[in-house]
């Protein structure tokens, strides 16, 4: 089944923040975030903005019904700066105008007198500083201590993953408008509709039932909008509760780029040992993230870089310690992966480190250490594995001996361009790592024409889950999905919700849909059963029609449906799902916090140009585990779409925080995306055939996020090309590789 939105899509005529149409009266914010990534707010001067034609108020901190707290796992962020500003981009002022132009020049009159204090943007140093969000945390399995001596290798070395900008197409916003009794309606581009409610709660002092937050779609979040979306829907939220009139704030790409925070950027140390025939006996890794100037959730990304450190790989002694380091950077926060590709990067570098100096392909050192079923992973969960499956199938399918072949060849006759490849197997852990968010309800409303309304706490941001959920829906009542519609994601209808994230959401949404829609189906065949003197069991409604004991009946869907309503029994259902046998003990950072684990394994290959530093990629072939899945279509998309955002961040996407806290890439023109032209000529993706049982909604499992892990072979592929041409170079395990990088590798002559 093609995507319900791509009809919509293709002709401009599905609904984003800003295609809502707007009330009269709107009025439009903007802000006056700080120049400055730490320092004291000495005055602030709102005299000219505040007589300026048109502009309705101006609002501080000072204005803050509530708390002055965003927070969501830490309590450590302001909305409005008070005595300090902690980043460049923290909102200082909003100004509430006529129209957006006035409200962004009366922003550009604003001055505030803020006194400079020191800066730290490197997590190191905020490290030795003693600057932590949290308190560090360590995994454990084996002994690493004593499994040294047994080793016959031992490599050690240090890592950097660079950030990445979200780059969501549309940019965050959020409309507020007031309703009766001091009730507001959000409009809000958010991944986390009860996020939004809650946090704005708490700012206004108000109950959250006096908050109806509401989102028909993203233009994308990719994490970028789970939590820091409520900023600007609260923001909203204040003006329209002061002025009882509706506002809007839809933020410019720059803004966006120069407020928001990004995927962290981590350091890492990391120490391997191996046994004769390439087993990896013992791994220690320090993990320093970058979290930026608060929380947000930084605490839960360094746990998942923790869970993903090993990676796909079984290594019996692990001893992993992440430190979550409070910088002067705007707080970086969820991006596809959330933590784990900052994970999986190091234990990949230590492989290519131990495999250069062992003069072995690494794909060897991969190969032999793959996670089997059985097998622990440091946090004490036992793995389900298709590891094996998945590599063994893609370097059969893509004839890996062949490939390799052909680029040997190719570089031995070819000075100028050298290729290169790399494999680049994955396992990701599906559920939220907070097993209490594991949780979801899902409203179904069955109208009597026999349509069908469905409501859930998913939020649509391109990743196809209304038409899963729709599926889920038109296949359990086996009706036509036209009688299906998916309503927009609203506090009014489901409370409580987990943001759509963590690849979770059709599992969990799904899960609750098929629980209410069986639920229905139930009360439904029984009046069947009862007019047709059968069993409901003998009942069974096959494409919209009425089957009783295998016979068709006289009556249809919708006629079956009118008269369930006619003997006064409902046809609605609110289902509430939760994944069995999760858990996870903190104290002992032991458990079961993954439902299952996503597996794959991606060949990637790729030609650089030794005169220029520039490549492209040639292949990216994969076999990934996508248990049974309900949708092709939608999970190639996903893939395509993962493989190419994680090629990005190891390659031309490019950070850059000047030691002031400013950001430099903070443009389309200085920040470079792939596009058309740098995806690889060709991604090949092959279902890996397992029909075995899983947690996931109809046995397909979550595909949102994995596939971006394969994005990390790119940056191995691009170290192999290099050497091809310059043997004997020390490339440091610093990602991302930009053509500058490959340059300066290219014809570095730094000797190990
Ligand atoms: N795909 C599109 N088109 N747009 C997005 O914003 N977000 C990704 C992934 N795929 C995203 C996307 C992220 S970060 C996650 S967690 C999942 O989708 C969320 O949706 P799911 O749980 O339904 O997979
Ligand atoms: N993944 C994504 N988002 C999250 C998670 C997680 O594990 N935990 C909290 N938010
Ligand atoms: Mo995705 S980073 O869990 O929103």
């Amino acid at each position: 089944m093609k995507n319900i939105d791509s009809y919509t899509h293709v002709r401009g005529e599905s609904i984003y923040l800003d295609d809502i149409p707007v009330v009269q009266g709107t009025l439009y914010a903007a802000v006056f975030d700080s120049p400055i990534a730490h320092g004291r707010i000495k005055a602030i001067d709102l005299s000219v903005a505040g007589s300026i034609k048109g502009v309705e108020r101006i609002f501080t901190s000072s204005d803050i019904p509530g708390e002055n707290q965003i927070g969501g796992i830490v309590p450590d962020e302001e909305l409005f700066a008070t005595t300090h500003v902690h980043f460049c981009g923290m909102p200082i002022v909003m100004v509430v105008a006529e129209s957006e132009e006035i409200a962004r020049l009366a922003v550009s009159k604003i001055k505030v007198d803020i006194e400079p204090l020191p800066i730290i943007t490197d997590p190191r140093e905020a490290w030795e500083k003693g600057e932590l969000i949290i308190p560090p945390r360590t995994f454990k399995l084996g002994d690493t201590t004593s499994a040294w001596e047994k080793c016959d290798h031992v490599f050690e070395g240090r890592t950097e993953t660079n950030g990445q900008e979200h780059l969501y197409i549309e940019t965050q916003g959020a409309y507020a408008l007031p309703l009766e009794n001091g009730t507001i309606r959000i409009y809000s581009s958010t991944q986390g509709p009860t996020a939004v409610q809650r946090t704005a709660a708490r700012v206004l002092g108000i109950p959250m039932h006096r908050l109806e937050v509401d989102t028909t779609r993203l233009g994308g979040g990719f994490g970028g909008k789970e939590d820091q979306a409520t900023t600007w829907g609260i923001m909203c939220a204040l003006a329209t509760w002061h002025l009882k009139r509706p506002v809007k704030y839809s933020l410019h790409r720059m803004e966006d780029m120069r407020m928001t925070g990004k995927r962290h950027p981590y350091s890492a140390d990391f120490k391997i040992g191996l046994s004769k025939d390439l087993k990896i006996l013992a791994y220690e890794v320090t993990f320093y993230q970058n979290a930026g100037a608060a929380a947000d959730l930084s605490p839960a990304v360094m746990e998942r870089t923790l869970f993903h450190c090993t990676s796909s790989y079984f290594i019996p002694h692990v001893l992993a310690t992440a430190y979550s380091c409070r910088t002067h950077l705007p707080p970086n926060t969820a991006f596809r992966g959330f933590g784990g590709p900052q994970g999986m990067f190091v234990i990949e570098a230590a492989i290519a480190k131990t495999a250069n100096a062992l003069g072995v392909p690494a794909s060897d050192i991969q190969q032999q250490n793959l996670l089997r079923t059985g097998d622990e992973f440091p946090y004490g969960q036992k793995a389900e594995s298709e590891a094996n499956e998945c590599w063994n199938k893609a370097i059969e399918l893509y004839d890996l001996s062949r490939l390799r072949k052909e680029i040997d060849e190719h570089n031995s006759v070819n000075k100028q361009y050298k290729k290169g490849l790399a494999l680049m197997p994955i396992c990701f852990g599906i559920s939220f790592t907070k097993t209490m968010m594991n949780q979801a309800r899902s409203l179904v409303h069955v109208y009597t024409d026999g349509s069908v309304g469905v409501s859930t706490g998913a939020v649509e941001m391109g990743q196809g889950v209304n038409t899963k959920m729709l599926q889920v829906a038109a296949s359990i009542f086996s009706i036509d999905p036209a009688l299906v519609r998916i309503n927009s994601t609203n506090t009014y209808r489901i409370a409580n919700t987990s943001p759509s994230a963590a690849s979770a959401t059709a599992d969990l949404n799904g899960r609750a849909t098929e629980i209410a829609c069986q639920e229905i189906l139930k009360r439904l065949k029984k009046v069947a059963a009862e007019e047709f003197s059968a069993g409901e069991d003998e009942i069974e409604i096959k494409d919209n029609w009425v089957f009783a004991k295998s016979e068709k009946t006289t009556w249809e869907w919708k006629r079956l449906v009118f008269e369930t309503y006619f003997r006064r029994i409902s046809l609605s259902e609110l289902a509430h799902y939760t994944p069995p046998g999760i858990h996870y003990d903190l104290k002992k950072e032991k458990g079961h916090p993954f439902a299952y684990h996503v597996y794959g394994t991606a060949i990637i290959t790729v030609t650089i140009d030794c005169l220029r530093g520039t490549y492209d990629f040639d292949s990216v072939k994969v076999v990934h585990d996508f248990g049974n899945s309900m949708n092709e279509v939608i999970d190639i998309g996903q893939c395509e779409g993962g493989i190419v955002q994680g090629i990005g961040w190891m390659t031309i996407e490019e950070i850059v925080y000047d030691k002031e806290g400013r950001l430099r890439s903070n443009a389309l023109s200085t920040y470079k995306v792939p596009d058309i032209y740098s995806v690889p000529k060709e991604i090949t993706i092959h279902f890996l055939d397992t029909k075995k049982p899983n947690l996931a909604i109809f046995g397909s499992k979550a595909v949102g996020e994995p596939p971006l892990l394969y994005g990390i072979g790119a940056y191995f592929a691009l170290r192999n090309a290099i050497k091809a041409f310059n043997p004997t170079v020390d490339i440091a395990y610093d990602a991302p590789m930009t053509p500058e990088k490959v340059l300066m590798n290219l014809y570095s002559k730094s000797n190990r």
